[in-house]
């Protein structure tokens, strides 16, 4: 599988020649000046929760490539009022087969209003299985004992986490979750956006490797094989 990282938590997957788009926020990310939103082609997006930094692109995304948007319920009814209507509707606990492979939702612990005050339903990760690989990304959250859960139900090849603190895990706690996983290689995802979020990148990688596990920090618009 090839990952491309466009800055804080966006990413893209792509599956038996399906490309996945993550939690678009490209246009208001300083960090991210050099990556043209409407370059961007993708056949999906999969938005892990409300907040503003993890959908701001996605209406004009959605709307020039007419891809599908997965959500959860509350979200998938407001973009269908913005008028996006190739929306798929999860909730936590449920899974689907699309034509790449299977998404099973699972909990993050965070909040998900919308940008403009709407109730945002509960904030989701994504446990992806297909026959090109596994992975895992947690969305916005704490570490939970629920990762624990997640081994049972996928053996993981990689995982993207948030590693930035104050509105995430910090990185001892991602460590932590790369334990829960059972997973060795992680994408560190949601740092250094913002001045609540910078870290030391050295001794996150560093931090990483102490434990045995690799911590991968992809350039923005950089691809990685994984
Ligand atoms: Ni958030
Ligand atoms: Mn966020």
């Amino acid at each position: 599988m090839k990952l491309t990282y466009y800055g804080h938590s966006c990413f893209q997957v792509s599956i038996k020649g399906k490309k996945i788009l993550f939690d678009p926020f490209i246009t208001y990310n300083e960090l991210a000046k050099d990556v043209s939103v409407d370059s961007i082609e993708t056949d999906y997006i999969f938005l892990s929760h409300g907040h503003v930094d993890h959908i701001a692109d996605c209406i004009s995304i959605a709307q020039r490539t007419g891809c599908q948007v997965v959500a959860n319920w509350e979200i998938h009814e407001w973009l269908n009022k913005k008028g996006i209507s190739n929306t798929h509707p999860m909730n936590t606990g449920g899974k689907w087969n699309f034509d790449f492979g299977k998404v099973k939702c699972v909990v993050a612990q965070h909040s998900s209003g919308l940008p403009d005050g709407s109730y945002g339903g509960n904030p989701m990760g994504f446990i992806f299985t297909s026959e090109e690989g596994n992975f895992y990304y947690s969305g916005d959250t704490a570490l939970t004992l629920d990762m624990q859960l997640i081994p049972s139900w996928a053996k993981l090849d990689f995982s993207v986490l948030p590693i930035g603190d104050n509105f995430t895990m910090d990185v001892s706690d991602a460590v932590r979750a790369a334990d829960f996983l059972q997973c060795k290689k992680i994408v560190g995802v949601h740092y250094n956006t913002f001045g609540f979020i910078k870290i030391d990148m050295a001794a996150a990688t560093t931090a990483f490797a102490t434990a045995g596990k690799t911590l991968l920090l992809p350039a923005i618009a950089e691809t990685i094989d994984l």
